[in-house]
């Protein structure tokens, strides 16, 4: 995690600041800002009345961005352009550490397993049934190991999360696992290492200011953005870094 406090940055310059740090990609649905084509908007309460339902969903869950692509992002440049007056902060684990506290009884029995990463059960749950369907031909489901290796660090990294992470590929073994009858079990050890974000030992909270900027690590790491601020504008602007196949 780096943090930049400043007083404002204009879109084109925050794109060509992500843009030190790889290739940027284009969000695969939202609309893309107009002056600076490879950020993402993330505004929310602008549209709306003081006292309504907001009829958009909000980033707080935690989760990594992009996991259901074969290539999942390496990371993301945020900004904000504008707060609410209270709230609105956001979260960061560290799931390196996530993966290091876990008793070694569960490091053993997720070494080698993989999970499927799907958009249709996060994003597509707010669609229409046609409309859903399409978006997963679209977006068909990824693979992923249960701990990544860090490509730089070599540290082992838990990398399963709440939205997007449906359950495990390669769950049954011929030792411990009875075939087709113990997949109870899997569901909840899927839900326990998903929880694991939230332990506040893990955890940094950045309070926004205007023009504040924040860099991160999407294998390393997952955030949450925190919805207490009602229907207060707060207006974010997001490049994502693009990553490689996982090991
Ligand atoms: C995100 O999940 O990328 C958005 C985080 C935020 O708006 O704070």
């Amino acid at each position: 995690m780096l943090f930049f406090r400043q007083e404002s940055i204009s879109a084109p310059e925050l794109q060509a600041f992500a843009q030190q740090f790889g290739t940027l990609e284009p969000h695969p649905t939202a609309p893309m800002h107009q002056d600076a084509p490879l950020l993402f908007p993330i505004y929310r309460g602008t549209n709306s009345k003081p006292n309504a339902v907001e009829q958009v969903s909000r980033e707080n869950i935690w989760h990594n961005d992009t996991t259901y692509a074969a290539a999942p992002a390496r990371g993301a440049v945020l900004a904000c352009e504008l707060c609410p007056p209270t709230g609105g902060d956001t979260l960061w684990a560290n799931m390196a550490m996530a993966w290091q506290r876990l008793p070694d009884v569960v490091k053993e029995r997720i070494d080698g397993l993989y999970a499927k990463h799907s958009v249709e059960q996060y994003f597509g749950a707010q669609m229409p049934r046609s409309k859903r369907h399409a978006y997963a031909r679209r977006l068909p489901a990824a693979e992923h190991p249960v701990v990544v290796t860090h490509p730089e660090t070599a540290e082992k990294v838990l990398f399963v999360n709440q939205p997007f992470t449906t359950h495990f590929a390669n769950y049954f073994d011929f030792d411990s696992v009875r075939f087709g009858q113990d997949f109870a079990g899997s569901g909840a050890l899927l839900d326990y290492l998903k929880s694991q974000p939230q332990h506040p030992e893990l955890q940094v909270r950045l309070k926004w200011r205007p023009g504040t900027v924040a860099l991160w690590d999407n294998l390393l790491t997952q955030h949450y953005a925190v919805s207490d601020y009602g229907n207060a504008p707060r207006k974010m602007l997001r490049a994502t870094l693009k990553g490689e196949p996982l090991s």
